[in-house]
């Protein structure tokens, strides 16, 4: 029998991100943070688009003092005709994107009766639309060159019904087939769509579920590992996706989060 065996090089290079260029949203806090150190620490350029500016600039500070080359870039990602001069200047900034983690997300938690036309706007657009907006601009660049990563970030609540959640999880609910239908239409090309699922994960976001006790405990019961996630545990999930050892997969959506929606 002849044995495959990788060599360690060769497993190296397959999650290596070396001169690859990615768009993080979302970059100034929790998971997109989280997300845009992996990209940097696996060898890749990161430009991380959010609104907040001193967050993005105390990154941008900690990436400098390791040399690691983040390019920050302030928007709204709410604002559809900022879209394409948002993605023009991350072309500008680094000449090739070759991928996208689309990580900026809202959850408004608004009981149902409460739902105003605003808000379910402001979440859908935000949670969904703007993934395949934002991604389609780089789409041209992508295929000229045969080789693309659009990652999405869905949700327990993509499968799941939680309560004050009704907007956010249709949103999350449509980021799943947004992942399929992106893979569909652009997979051809040589660029994968696929989406990561977390759990609960502490941030921002989530400060509302973590803060209250009890929320908290439910949350560790439901979970089969019987712990909260940590942004480290995101790393593998990322890098897999991010890079070369993911080529065969498109359109799958990977849930990180313990075991919560195994059963
Ligand atoms: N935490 C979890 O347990 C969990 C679980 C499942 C899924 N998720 C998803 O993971 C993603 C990240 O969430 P998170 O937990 O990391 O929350 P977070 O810490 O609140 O981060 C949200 C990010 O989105 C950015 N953002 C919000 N509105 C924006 C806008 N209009 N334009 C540009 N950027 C905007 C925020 O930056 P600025 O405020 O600076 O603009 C921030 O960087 C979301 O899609 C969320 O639904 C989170």
């Amino acid at each position: 029998m002849v044995c495959h065996e990788p060599s360690h090089h060769h497993l190296n290079r397959q999650f290596a991100l070396d001169g690859r260029a990615f768009v993080v949203s979302g970059a100034s806090s929790g998971i997109g943070r989280a997300m845009t150190g992996f990209l940097i620490s696996a060898g890749a350029k990161v430009i991380g688009i959010a609104r907040r500016q001193p967050e993005l600039e105390s990154l941008a500070a900690e990436c400098n003092r390791s040399n690691r080359p983040f390019f920050p870039l302030r928007a709204d990602l709410r604002d559809r005709s900022a879209l394409a001069a948002v993605a023009a200047h991350c072309m500008e900034a680094v000449g090739q994107v070759d991928g996208i983690i689309n990580a900026a997300g809202i959850n408004l938690r608004e009981p149902v009766e409460a739902i105003s036309f605003d808000s379910w706007d402001s979440t859908l657009n935000l949670n969904l639309s703007v993934p395949f907006f934002l991604s389609r601009e780089f789409v041209p660049g992508m295929k000229k060159n045969g080789y693309g990563r659009i990652i999405n970030i869905a949700s327990l609540q993509s499968s799941r019904a939680f309560p004050n959640g009704l907007a956010y999880g249709a949103s999350k609910g449509g980021v799943c087939q947004l992942t399929r239908a992106m893979a569909e239409a652009w997979s051809r090309y040589g660029i994968t769509c696929n989406a990561i699922a977390p759990g609960f994960f502490p941030t921002e976001l989530t400060a509302p579920v973590f803060s209250d006790p009890e929320q908290a405990q439910w949350v560790k019961n439901r979970t089969l590992l019987r712990r909260h996630g940590e942004l480290e545990d995101l790393c593998g999930a990322t890098i897999f996706f991010a890079s070369g050892a993911s080529s065969f997969i498109t359109g799958q959506t990977l849930h990180v989060d313990g075991g919560f929606t195994a059963h």
